[in-house]
């Protein structure tokens, strides 16, 4: 008989019709009652077995993390939280699971314990949730983008240039990197490299996705992005997957526009279709926040935060205004911040973009016009000389989730621009080729994945959002 799903199962109106389900033991009660999982839902199927029908050789062989079969009956539940129930008339044991060395034990385990057991924290409740929610929100990214017409470009992994030009590159090598073979001046010799030059991972699909943009117009990147940067925060990997819509004929408005309206699709898509799962993350977050200082709980249910979101448009304000307010307010008189903010032209701090958010405007806020100091070489530069035509999006309990700008279309302007901050044109001749050939005003914005998936699921490390993470000193699994 076909295995059912227990998501389908408990949905289905009891009519003493057979079935058979197949998952993983979460727990097992009084020799009869078999809490079963298969994760197509958080929750568990109850299944009802007749020990005096089971041989006791079995019967031990149920134990939490065992694979098992049952076929039976499905019946209404008399049991509280449930609808349905399977009284089994067969059961078999498909994998076992020696409950004295299975390091997922049926009660609370702390996520930095599970953390080290990534390998089988997908078998929890919560992970459990967090990660149907990333599937859904990956899925939504898609749906919202094909609607839209956009084309979905695969921009490459390996590569040979600095996107962001800041440098932080996993370099790609098959040299034995102990003894690379040097040229007459003493340094490597990469023309003798694989790929007859030194190449690294992405960092970002954004050059290579505005050379797609120039001929399709509209396309999206949604891949793999690497980062060498040192940063061991909650909010950081260094491996991530980025969204990467480019735009051409397209303003800083647009951009602001499409980035809005796009965040709040894949909100909206994932509280439709994960009512259950964000429920219960909702729920998971109140607890948790118990645990802290009253003055330092948030004063929104995660429910609730995710509904605001939809619920405003967001706070367009430029960098000038946002320094403004930053320097003025009290929390940067009384030293607050562990960066004071004092003058124009400073980068922002994580701190600084929750306070604008959280504690200032009270929503999510797209900050533009930045300095062109502190943003990357393709941003438009506006008239004052001074700014870029940049944007990031600040949210609640996260700061930068999205990054983007209106890109410099004029040849001569990014020329000047390049050359001031030491960026060969050579490198980045096939670029430049854009602004030659048909070049045309053009935006785009990169949106981090898993700060995304940090904000719809409530979880408050980044490490637990993606499956496997990638930080420094540590690349297990
Ligand atoms: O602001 P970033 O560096 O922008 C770019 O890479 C542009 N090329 C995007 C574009 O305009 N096409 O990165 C974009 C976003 C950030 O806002 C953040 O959400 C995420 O990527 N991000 C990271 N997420 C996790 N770990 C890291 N180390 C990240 N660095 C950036
Ligand atoms: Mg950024």
């Amino acid at each position: 008989m076909a295995r059912l799903r227990i998501k389908d199962i408990l949905t289905t109106t009891p009519e003493n019709q057979q079935i058979t389900v197949k998952g993983w033991v979460r727990t097992f009660r009084n020799n009869s009652f078999i809490a079963l999982n298969d994760g197509s839902t958080n929750n568990n199927l109850q299944v009802v077995i007749d020990f005096n029908n089971v041989p006791e050789e079995t019967l031990k062989r149920i134990t939490t993390g065992a694979a098992v079969q049952a076929t039976g009956i499905l019946i209404p539940s008399l049991g509280k939280g449930q609808s349905v129930e399977v009284k089994a008339e067969s059961i078999e044991i498909i994998g076992d699971s020696d409950a004295e060395k299975y390091p997922l034990q049926p009660k609370k385990h702390s996520l930095e314990f599970l953390r080290e057991i990534a390998h089988l924290r997908f078998r929890t409740n919560t992970f459990g949730a967090v990660f149907r929610v990333r599937n859904s929100l990956a899925f939504a990214v898609h749906k919202f983008f094909n609607e839209k017409g956009f084309l979905y470009i695969h921009t490459p992994i390996i590569t040979s240039n600095d996107a962001e030009g800041a440098g932080e590159m996993f370099h790609v090598t098959n040299f034995d990197i102990a003894n690379p073979p040097k040229d007459e001046n003493g340094n490597v010799d990469y023309k003798q490299d694989f790929f007859g030059k030194a190449t690294n991972l992405t960092v970002s699909g954004q050059l290579e996705g505005e050379l797609a943009a120039m001929a399709f117009s509209d396309i999206y990147t949604f891949g793999p992005t690497f980062r060498a940067e040192n940063s061991n925060t909650a909010r950081h990997l260094a491996e991530f997957w980025m969204i990467e819509p480019e735009m051409a004929f397209c303003d800083l408005q647009d951009n602001m526009n499409m980035a809005e309206e796009m965040l709040q699709y894949v909100i909206r898509y994932a509280l439709e279709n994960n009512k259950e799962d964000i429920e219960f993350l909702s729920q998971r977050l109140e607890e948790e926040e118990k645990q802290k200082p009253q003055n330092e709980r948030s004063e929104m249910t995660l429910l609730q935060k995710l509904q605001f979101c939809l619920d405003n448009k967001f706070e367009r304000v430029t960098y000038t205004q946002a320094i403004e307010i930053l320097r003025e307010s009290n929390h940067n008189k009384k030293k607050k911040f562990q960066y004071l903010v004092n003058e124009w032209g400073v980068d922002l701090q994580s701190e600084h973009e929750r306070y604008l958010v959280e504690k200032h405007f009270k929503k999510p806020v797209i900050l533009i016009d930045y300095p062109k100091e502190i943003k990357a070489f393709y941003m438009r530069q506006n008239e004052d000389g001074k700014t870029v035509a940049a944007m990031d999006i600040l949210f609640p309990g996260i700061g930068e989730i999205v990054g983007g700008s209106q890109r410099e279309e004029r040849l001569e302007k990014l020329e000047t621009r390049m050359k001031e901050i030491g960026i060969p044109a050579e490198e980045l001749d096939w670029y430049l080729d854009t602004r030659r050939f048909g070049s045309n005003p053009h935006a785009g914005f990169g949106l981090g994945f898993e700060r995304l998936v940090l904000f719809v699921t409530g979880m408050t490390n980044i490490r637990d959002v993606i499956p496997f993470p990638r930080t420094p000193k540590n690349c297990e699994f």
